[in-house]
Protein backbone atom coordinates (compact mmCIF):
# COMPACT_ATOMS: atom_id res chain seq x y z
CA UNK A 1 0.00 0.00 0.00
CA UNK A 2 1.52 3.10 -0.92
CA UNK A 3 0.50 5.10 2.15
CA UNK A 4 -0.17 3.23 5.38
CA UNK A 5 -1.22 4.35 9.08
CA UNK A 6 0.01 1.90 11.57
CA UNK A 7 0.07 2.38 15.92
CA UNK A 8 3.41 1.30 17.18
CA UNK A 9 6.79 2.20 18.08
CA UNK A 10 9.05 3.04 15.10
CA UNK A 11 12.29 1.80 16.57
CA UNK A 12 10.96 -1.91 15.41
CA UNK A 13 9.67 -1.15 12.25
CA UNK A 14 11.16 -2.47 9.15
CA UNK A 15 11.53 -0.61 6.11
CA UNK A 16 14.70 0.96 3.99
CA UNK A 17 14.53 4.06 6.25
CA UNK A 18 12.92 5.16 9.30
CA UNK A 19 12.94 9.13 9.71
CA UNK A 20 13.96 10.68 13.29
CA UNK A 21 12.44 13.85 14.72
CA UNK A 22 15.45 15.02 15.79
CA UNK A 23 16.77 19.11 16.98
CA UNK A 24 19.07 20.84 14.73
CA UNK A 25 22.33 19.60 16.95
CA UNK A 26 21.64 16.09 16.10
CA UNK A 27 22.73 14.52 18.74
CA UNK A 28 20.17 13.44 20.13
CA UNK A 29 17.58 13.91 22.99
CA UNK A 30 14.10 12.65 24.00
CA UNK A 31 11.08 11.39 22.62
CA UNK A 32 11.18 9.59 19.42
CA UNK A 33 14.71 11.06 18.90
CA UNK A 34 15.91 9.56 22.57
CA UNK A 35 14.52 5.99 21.07
CA UNK A 36 16.02 5.90 18.12
CA UNK A 37 19.69 6.63 19.36
CA UNK A 38 19.25 4.09 22.27
CA UNK A 39 18.28 1.55 19.96
CA UNK A 40 20.41 2.38 16.91
CA UNK A 41 23.02 1.58 19.38
CA UNK A 42 26.25 4.87 19.93
CA UNK A 43 27.74 4.13 16.41
CA UNK A 44 24.60 6.20 15.28
CA UNK A 45 25.29 9.15 17.54
CA UNK A 46 29.36 9.53 16.48
CA UNK A 47 28.67 9.33 12.73
CA UNK A 48 25.83 12.34 13.57
CA UNK A 49 28.92 14.22 15.01
CA UNK A 50 30.12 14.49 11.64
CA UNK A 51 27.09 16.02 10.74
CA UNK A 52 27.77 19.64 11.49
CA UNK A 53 24.34 19.46 12.75
CA UNK A 54 20.95 20.29 10.36
CA UNK A 55 18.67 23.44 10.28
CA UNK A 56 14.61 23.24 10.64
CA UNK A 57 12.97 21.22 7.46
CA UNK A 58 16.02 20.07 6.28
CA UNK A 59 17.28 15.98 6.19
CA UNK A 60 20.17 14.66 6.77
CA UNK A 61 20.81 10.81 6.52
CA UNK A 62 22.92 7.79 8.57
CA UNK A 63 23.24 4.58 8.40
CA UNK A 64 20.86 2.41 10.59
CA UNK A 65 23.32 0.87 12.53
CA UNK A 66 21.58 -1.56 15.12
CA UNK A 67 18.04 -0.95 14.03
CA UNK A 68 16.04 -2.81 11.32
CA UNK A 69 16.03 -0.50 8.87
CA UNK A 70 18.86 1.03 6.38
CA UNK A 71 19.01 4.38 7.07
CA UNK A 72 17.67 7.09 10.01
CA UNK A 73 16.93 10.09 8.15
CA UNK A 74 17.28 12.69 10.46
CA UNK A 75 14.84 16.05 10.05
CA UNK A 76 14.03 18.86 12.50
CA UNK A 77 10.73 19.82 12.67
CA UNK A 78 9.79 23.47 13.28
CA UNK A 79 8.44 24.01 17.14
CA UNK A 80 4.76 25.52 17.18
CA UNK A 81 4.40 28.73 17.75
CA UNK A 82 0.93 29.18 17.20
CA UNK A 83 1.04 28.90 13.37
CA UNK A 84 1.84 32.19 12.28
CA UNK A 85 5.45 31.44 11.60
CA UNK A 86 5.99 29.28 8.98
CA UNK A 87 5.14 26.07 10.76
CA UNK A 88 3.27 24.94 8.59
CA UNK A 89 5.35 25.09 5.31
CA UNK A 90 8.43 24.32 7.36
CA UNK A 91 6.82 20.93 8.57
CA UNK A 92 5.95 20.43 5.06
CA UNK A 93 9.63 20.61 4.14
CA UNK A 94 10.44 17.99 6.78
CA UNK A 95 8.68 15.33 4.94
CA UNK A 96 8.95 16.34 1.35
CA UNK A 97 12.87 16.86 2.16
CA UNK A 98 13.17 13.28 3.80
CA UNK A 99 11.42 11.39 1.10
CA UNK A 100 13.64 12.64 -1.40
CA UNK A 101 16.22 11.75 0.46
CA UNK A 102 15.30 8.06 0.75
CA UNK A 103 14.20 8.37 -3.02
CA UNK A 104 17.83 9.26 -3.86
CA UNK A 105 19.46 6.39 -1.76
CA UNK A 106 17.24 4.10 -3.55
CA UNK A 107 14.64 3.16 -0.97
CA UNK A 108 11.38 1.54 -2.09
CA UNK A 109 10.26 1.71 1.43
CA UNK A 110 10.08 4.59 4.62
CA UNK A 111 8.53 5.09 7.90
CA UNK A 112 7.74 8.22 9.99
CA UNK A 113 6.66 8.97 13.10
CA UNK A 114 4.73 12.12 13.74
CA UNK A 115 6.87 15.40 13.50
CA UNK A 116 6.68 18.02 15.69
CA UNK A 117 3.86 16.69 17.75
CA UNK A 118 5.74 15.79 20.62
CA UNK A 119 8.00 18.29 22.75
CA UNK A 120 7.81 20.60 19.44
CA UNK A 121 3.75 21.25 20.49
CA UNK A 122 2.53 21.07 16.69
CA UNK A 123 -1.17 20.23 17.41
CA UNK A 124 -1.58 16.24 16.51
CA UNK A 125 -4.24 16.37 13.82
CA UNK A 126 -2.60 19.47 12.32
CA UNK A 127 0.36 17.88 11.97
CA UNK A 128 -1.18 14.85 10.48
CA UNK A 129 -3.00 16.61 8.00
CA UNK A 130 0.24 18.64 6.86
CA UNK A 131 2.18 15.06 6.74
CA UNK A 132 -0.75 13.82 4.75
CA UNK A 133 -0.30 16.57 1.82
CA UNK A 134 3.35 16.21 1.25
CA UNK A 135 2.75 12.10 1.20
CA UNK A 136 -0.08 12.73 -1.35
CA UNK A 137 1.88 15.62 -3.02
CA UNK A 138 5.24 13.10 -3.55
CA UNK A 139 3.32 9.97 -4.29
CA UNK A 140 1.67 11.71 -7.26
CA UNK A 141 4.85 11.50 -8.77
CA UNK A 142 6.68 8.77 -7.15
CA UNK A 143 6.48 4.87 -6.22
CA UNK A 144 7.45 4.35 -2.42
CA UNK A 145 5.72 2.77 0.28
CA UNK A 146 5.03 5.14 2.59
CA UNK A 147 4.34 4.48 7.00
CA UNK A 148 3.00 7.01 8.99
CA UNK A 149 4.17 5.14 12.27
CA UNK A 150 1.63 6.69 15.54
CA UNK A 151 2.84 5.94 18.86
CA UNK A 152 -0.53 6.64 19.70
CA UNK A 153 -4.47 7.01 18.87
CA UNK A 154 -5.12 10.76 17.77
CA UNK A 155 -7.96 12.39 20.34
CA UNK A 156 -10.69 12.37 17.96
CA UNK A 157 -12.96 14.99 19.81
CA UNK A 158 -10.23 17.83 18.09
CA UNK A 159 -11.58 17.14 15.02
CA UNK A 160 -14.94 17.79 14.49
CA UNK A 161 -14.74 16.24 11.27
CA UNK A 162 -15.65 12.93 13.27
CA UNK A 163 -17.99 14.05 15.29
CA UNK A 164 -21.33 13.26 13.10
CA UNK A 165 -19.14 9.86 11.95
CA UNK A 166 -19.50 8.82 15.49
CA UNK A 167 -23.13 9.47 15.94
CA UNK A 168 -23.66 7.90 12.59
CA UNK A 169 -21.98 4.30 13.55
CA UNK A 170 -23.94 4.56 17.46
CA UNK A 171 -26.98 4.58 15.17
CA UNK A 172 -25.97 1.88 12.62
CA UNK A 173 -23.81 -0.33 13.85
CA UNK A 174 -25.38 -3.59 14.70
CA UNK A 175 -23.20 -5.59 17.14
CA UNK A 176 -22.35 -9.47 15.55
CA UNK A 177 -23.05 -11.48 17.55
CA UNK A 178 -22.61 -14.57 16.08
CA UNK A 179 -25.85 -16.73 17.38
CA UNK A 180 -28.24 -14.03 16.46
CA UNK A 181 -26.56 -12.81 13.60
CA UNK A 182 -26.36 -16.70 12.18
CA UNK A 183 -29.96 -17.24 12.98
CA UNK A 184 -30.85 -13.79 10.50
CA UNK A 185 -28.90 -15.50 7.71
CA UNK A 186 -30.58 -18.60 7.84
CA UNK A 187 -33.85 -16.85 8.05
CA UNK A 188 -32.74 -14.45 5.18
CA UNK A 189 -31.85 -16.73 2.69
CA UNK A 190 -34.03 -19.63 3.44
CA UNK A 191 -30.96 -21.92 4.67
CA UNK A 192 -33.23 -23.07 7.22
CA UNK A 193 -32.85 -26.16 8.65
CA UNK A 194 -36.42 -27.31 7.44
CA UNK A 195 -36.76 -30.11 4.43
CA UNK A 196 -35.03 -28.86 1.12
CA UNK A 197 -37.84 -26.04 -0.13
CA UNK A 198 -38.57 -26.75 -4.08
CA UNK A 199 -35.38 -25.07 -5.92
CA UNK A 200 -37.16 -21.85 -6.50
CA UNK A 201 -34.50 -18.78 -7.57
CA UNK A 202 -31.10 -18.96 -6.20
CA UNK A 203 -28.55 -16.42 -6.66
CA UNK A 204 -28.76 -16.28 -9.71
CA UNK A 205 -32.00 -16.12 -10.58
CA UNK A 206 -31.68 -19.67 -11.70
CA UNK A 207 -35.60 -21.49 -11.58
CA UNK A 208 -36.34 -24.92 -12.62
CA UNK A 209 -39.15 -27.26 -12.68
CA UNK A 210 -36.90 -30.03 -10.59
CA UNK A 211 -36.41 -30.29 -6.48
CA UNK A 212 -33.18 -28.82 -5.35
CA UNK A 213 -32.17 -32.11 -4.25
CA UNK A 214 -32.44 -33.48 -7.84
CA UNK A 215 -30.66 -30.04 -8.79
CA UNK A 216 -27.51 -31.78 -6.46
CA UNK A 217 -27.34 -34.69 -7.65
CA UNK A 218 -27.70 -34.27 -11.68
CA UNK A 219 -24.78 -33.08 -12.73
CA UNK A 220 -26.38 -30.71 -14.93
CA UNK A 221 -29.39 -28.02 -14.21
CA UNK A 222 -32.77 -29.24 -15.90
CA UNK A 223 -32.79 -28.24 -19.54
CA UNK A 224 -36.39 -27.44 -19.28
CA UNK A 225 -37.35 -23.86 -18.10
CA UNK A 226 -33.67 -22.60 -17.50
CA UNK A 227 -33.79 -19.06 -17.01
CA UNK A 228 -31.31 -17.01 -16.46
CA UNK A 229 -32.10 -13.32 -15.05
CA UNK A 230 -34.67 -13.73 -17.57
CA UNK A 231 -32.50 -14.69 -20.64
CA UNK A 232 -34.18 -18.50 -21.53
CA UNK A 233 -30.76 -20.63 -21.92
CA UNK A 234 -30.78 -23.67 -22.58
CA UNK A 235 -27.61 -25.28 -20.79
CA UNK A 236 -25.34 -24.57 -18.21
CA UNK A 237 -22.64 -23.42 -21.06
CA UNK A 238 -24.83 -21.28 -22.54
CA UNK A 239 -26.25 -19.96 -19.42
CA UNK A 240 -22.50 -19.19 -18.37
CA UNK A 241 -22.01 -17.36 -21.77
CA UNK A 242 -24.59 -14.54 -20.80
CA UNK A 243 -22.41 -14.01 -17.55
CA UNK A 244 -22.66 -10.35 -16.47
CA UNK A 245 -20.02 -7.71 -16.52
CA UNK A 246 -17.01 -8.79 -14.71
CA UNK A 247 -15.53 -6.60 -11.97
CA UNK A 248 -12.78 -5.83 -13.78
CA UNK A 249 -14.52 -5.24 -16.73
CA UNK A 250 -17.11 -2.52 -14.78
CA UNK A 251 -13.72 -1.02 -13.44
CA UNK A 252 -12.24 -0.30 -16.77
CA UNK A 253 -15.49 1.23 -18.11
CA UNK A 254 -15.84 3.28 -15.36
CA UNK A 255 -12.40 4.79 -15.79
CA UNK A 256 -13.13 4.92 -19.58
CA UNK A 257 -16.59 6.92 -18.43
CA UNK A 258 -14.32 9.06 -15.84
CA UNK A 259 -11.80 10.23 -18.46
CA UNK A 260 -9.05 8.95 -16.04
CA UNK A 261 -5.60 7.72 -17.00
CA UNK A 262 -4.52 4.37 -14.97
CA UNK A 263 -2.23 6.01 -13.04
CA UNK A 264 -4.77 8.50 -11.27
CA UNK A 265 -7.07 5.76 -10.85
CA UNK A 266 -4.77 3.80 -8.73
CA UNK A 267 -3.01 6.62 -6.97
CA UNK A 268 -5.99 7.88 -5.97
CA UNK A 269 -6.93 4.64 -4.35
CA UNK A 270 -4.01 3.81 -2.86
CA UNK A 271 -2.62 1.11 -4.78
CA UNK A 272 0.51 -0.19 -6.12
CA UNK A 273 1.33 -0.10 -9.82
CA UNK A 274 2.07 -3.18 -9.90
CA UNK A 275 -1.29 -4.68 -8.27
CA UNK A 276 -3.62 -2.40 -10.57
CA UNK A 277 -2.05 -4.15 -13.92
CA UNK A 278 -2.68 -7.49 -12.56
CA UNK A 279 -6.01 -6.49 -12.13
CA UNK A 280 -6.28 -5.08 -15.53
CA UNK A 281 -4.78 -7.79 -17.15
CA UNK A 282 -7.51 -9.99 -15.08
CA UNK A 283 -10.85 -10.16 -16.60
CA UNK A 284 -11.97 -12.80 -13.54
CA UNK A 285 -9.57 -11.27 -11.10
CA UNK A 286 -10.92 -11.36 -7.36
CA UNK A 287 -9.84 -8.17 -5.31
CA UNK A 288 -10.09 -7.90 -2.08
CA UNK A 289 -13.12 -5.74 -0.46
CA UNK A 290 -10.83 -2.93 0.64
CA UNK A 291 -9.27 -2.49 -2.70
CA UNK A 292 -12.73 -2.89 -4.62
CA UNK A 293 -13.90 0.47 -2.62
CA UNK A 294 -10.79 1.85 -2.94
CA UNK A 295 -11.44 2.03 -6.30
CA UNK A 296 -14.72 2.88 -5.65
CA UNK A 297 -13.56 5.94 -4.02
CA UNK A 298 -11.01 6.34 -6.52
CA UNK A 299 -13.64 6.63 -9.04
CA UNK A 300 -15.87 8.49 -7.03
CA UNK A 301 -18.95 6.34 -7.85
CA UNK A 302 -22.00 6.85 -6.00
CA UNK A 303 -23.22 4.41 -2.79
CA UNK A 304 -25.34 2.04 -5.42
CA UNK A 305 -22.49 1.83 -7.80
CA UNK A 306 -20.42 1.36 -5.14
CA UNK A 307 -22.71 -2.00 -4.20
CA UNK A 308 -22.86 -3.05 -7.61
CA UNK A 309 -18.88 -3.17 -8.23
CA UNK A 310 -19.23 -4.92 -4.79
CA UNK A 311 -21.39 -7.59 -5.40
CA UNK A 312 -19.41 -8.30 -9.02
CA UNK A 313 -17.00 -9.19 -6.83
CA UNK A 314 -18.46 -11.03 -4.71
CA UNK A 315 -19.62 -8.37 -1.41
CA UNK A 316 -21.92 -6.47 -0.11
CA UNK A 317 -22.03 -3.94 2.27
CA UNK A 318 -23.13 -4.40 5.84
CA UNK A 319 -23.99 -2.35 8.58
CA UNK A 320 -22.74 -5.21 11.09
CA UNK A 321 -18.98 -4.29 10.06
CA UNK A 322 -17.85 -0.67 11.41
CA UNK A 323 -15.45 -0.55 7.91
CA UNK A 324 -18.70 -0.46 6.02
CA UNK A 325 -20.37 2.12 7.94
CA UNK A 326 -17.17 4.66 8.23
CA UNK A 327 -16.77 3.66 4.15
CA UNK A 328 -20.35 4.78 3.32
CA UNK A 329 -20.53 7.85 5.39
CA UNK A 330 -18.05 9.54 3.67
CA UNK A 331 -19.02 7.94 0.35
CA UNK A 332 -22.95 8.94 0.86
CA UNK A 333 -21.17 12.23 1.73
CA UNK A 334 -19.35 12.61 -1.40
CA UNK A 335 -16.35 12.75 0.34
CA UNK A 336 -13.55 10.37 -1.27
CA UNK A 337 -10.18 11.63 -0.08
CA UNK A 338 -8.83 8.29 0.42
CA UNK A 339 -5.96 9.70 3.14
CA UNK A 340 -9.22 11.44 5.21
CA UNK A 341 -11.11 8.25 5.20
CA UNK A 342 -8.30 5.88 5.95
CA UNK A 343 -7.44 8.48 9.34
CA UNK A 344 -10.64 7.41 10.02
CA UNK A 345 -10.45 3.98 9.45
CA UNK A 346 -7.28 3.91 11.78
CA UNK A 347 -9.00 5.46 14.10
CA UNK A 348 -11.40 3.24 14.71
CA UNK A 349 -8.79 0.38 14.19
CA UNK A 350 -10.58 -0.58 11.17
CA UNK A 351 -8.36 -2.08 8.02
CA UNK A 352 -7.23 0.74 5.67
CA UNK A 353 -8.27 1.30 2.08
CA UNK A 354 -5.49 0.34 -0.67
CA UNK A 355 -3.59 -2.62 -1.43
N1 LIG B 1 7.85 5.53 17.86
C1 LIG B 1 6.99 6.31 17.14
N2 LIG B 1 6.60 7.54 17.53
C2 LIG B 1 7.09 7.99 18.71
C3 LIG B 1 8.00 7.23 19.51
C4 LIG B 1 8.35 5.96 19.02
N3 LIG B 1 9.21 5.17 19.70
N4 LIG B 1 8.29 7.98 20.62
C5 LIG B 1 7.59 9.13 20.52
N5 LIG B 1 6.87 9.13 19.38
C6 LIG B 1 5.97 10.16 18.86
C7 LIG B 1 5.42 11.13 19.86
O1 LIG B 1 4.28 10.58 20.52
C8 LIG B 1 5.03 12.28 18.95
O2 LIG B 1 3.73 12.05 18.40
O3 LIG B 1 6.72 10.96 17.97
C9 LIG B 1 6.06 12.21 17.80
C10 LIG B 1 7.12 13.31 17.85
O4 LIG B 1 7.41 13.59 19.21
P1 LIG B 1 8.92 13.96 19.71
O5 LIG B 1 9.74 12.75 19.69
O6 LIG B 1 8.76 14.70 20.98
O7 LIG B 1 9.49 14.93 18.56
P2 LIG B 1 9.15 16.44 18.26
O8 LIG B 1 7.82 16.84 18.75
O9 LIG B 1 9.45 16.61 16.82
O10 LIG B 1 10.22 17.24 19.12
C11 LIG B 1 11.58 17.12 18.74
O11 LIG B 1 12.18 16.34 20.87
O12 LIG B 1 13.12 14.29 21.03
C12 LIG B 1 13.41 15.62 21.04
O13 LIG B 1 15.65 15.81 20.25
C13 LIG B 1 14.28 15.98 19.89
O14 LIG B 1 14.57 18.22 20.57
C14 LIG B 1 13.88 17.38 19.66
C15 LIG B 1 12.42 17.41 19.98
Amino acid sequence: MPYNIVLGDITYFKCDAIVNAANSSLLGGGGVDGAIHRAAGKGLLEECRKLGGCKTGQAKITGGYKLPCKYVIHTVGPVWRGGSNDERELLYSCYINSMKLAKEYNCESIAFPLISSGIYGYPKRRALETATDAIRDFLADNDMEITMVLYERMNMQEDRRFNSLDDVIKRNYIETDPVRLNTLIIQDVGLSSQPKKKHSGGFWGLTSSKSSSECEDSAELPRSDLVLNKAKVNSLSEALDKIDESFTEMLMRKIDEKGLTDPQCYKRANIDRKLFSKIRSDKFYKPSKQTVIALAVSLELSVDETKEMLMKAGYALSHSSKFDIIVEYFISGGVYDIYEINEALFEYDQKLLGA
